[in-house]
């Protein structure tokens, strides 16, 4: 069901951590099963904890939340209740973020976290096309990036691309220079996370010292008038998640996103929910929000809605068979 009642407009979710889509539900459904104790006495008081102030307040709960997380079956779960909803949504293609640093630092086997993933998008290939990009965590060094990349590396046919997340300020891509260099000399798709909490001049860097795609967010392009000339003279896509920005006090409002300013500057922005278990509605939701928050026009949303599937790494054969 969506939130207008309105069939949702065919999309792409390229901007979606899965571990994103963990609600408070099944994080004590799998603390059971699991026998992990939780901080928290029932899933009213988890949500309490939900009022973030900035990203890293955001991520102390998403990672501490992960503790649940064990094996593969868990991995799939997530993935397949995810995918799921896909449909309902809109959604005919995802390119879905995970973070293994955050599960192999526990202990948990990186065989079982894509397994797991790609368990699930095969059980669901016959009603939603989805990928996996493999994100480093920028707040870690770059060695253990380069060693998550190695051990993924028999798994690569099921990987799309390499992102980058986690906290932004402190953590400029130029850190992740050479383990980029080395995705792409393997044929994966290089995309970050840049000016979202960080500055304009991490999106710069993120396209000249990563080779980036597609930049995740982006919003903070729009204060450098030169950057968003190169955006636009390039195509470049930038994946932007509405509710995420308001929730983590990146914009002071939805009334104040900068998403109209990006669309009249002539930029290939998309719409997307980012870690919709925690900031308060999937894709569906996020079109609502900017429709209703910003005054977007049928028109508009339309055309974030080509964007998303343009700005996809699937073929234009592909694309079409999609729509
Ligand atoms: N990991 C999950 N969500 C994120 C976000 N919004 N920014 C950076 N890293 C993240
Ligand atoms: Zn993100």
């Amino acid at each position: 069901m969506t939130t207008t009642g309105i069939p949702p407009l065919p999309k792409a979710e390229l901007h979606l951590h899965i571990e994103g889509t963990l609600e408070p539900e099944t994080v004590f459904e799998l603390a059971a099963r699991n026998d992990v104790a939780l901080p928290y006495r029932d899933v009213e008081d988890l949500r309490a904890r939900y009022e973030f102030t900035d990203l890293q307040s955001f991520l102390d709960v998403y990672y501490a939340n992960m503790a649940v997380l064990r094996t593969r079956a868990d991995f799939a779960e997530l993935a397949s209740a995810y995918l799921r909803r896909c449909p309902g949504e809109g959604v005919r293609h995802v390119e879905m973020f995970f973070d293994p640093q955050a599960h192999t630092a526990r202990g948990i086997p990186i065989e079982d976290v894509i397994g797991g993933l790609t368990d699930a998008v095969d059980e669901h290939a016959g009603s939603v096309s989805a990928g996996l990009i493999l994100c480093f965590l920028r707040d870690r060094p770059a060695s253990e990036a380069a060693d998550t990349l190695r051990a993924a590396e028999p798994h690569l046919d099921r990987i799309v691309g390499v992102g980058l997340d986690s906290a932004e300020v402190g953590h400029p891509p130029s850190k992740f220079t050479d383990v980029f260099d080395r995705a792409r000399g393997l044929g994966l798709k290089p995309v970050a996370h840049a000016g979202e909490e960080g500055p304009a001049g991490y999106v710069r860097e993120a396209l000249d010292e990563l080779g980036v795609l597609r930049v995740d967010h982006g919003i903070r392009a729009v204060e450098d008038d030169d950057l968003v000339a190169r955006l636009r003279r390039d195509g470049t896509p930038l994946t932007v998640c509405p509710l995420s920005n308001v929730r983590l006090g990146c914009v002071p409002g939805i009334g104040l996103h900068p998403l109209p300013e990006m669309l009249a500057a002539g930029l290939k922005v998309s719409v997307h929910s980012d870690d919709p278990a925690y900031f308060g509605g999937y894709a569906d939701r996020n079109y609502t929000a900017v429709r209703d928050g910003l005054g977007l026009s049928a028109e508009q949303l339309r055309t974030l809605a080509a964007n998303s599937m343009e700005a996809s790494f699937v073929d234009a054969a592909t694309r079409d068979a999609l729509l």
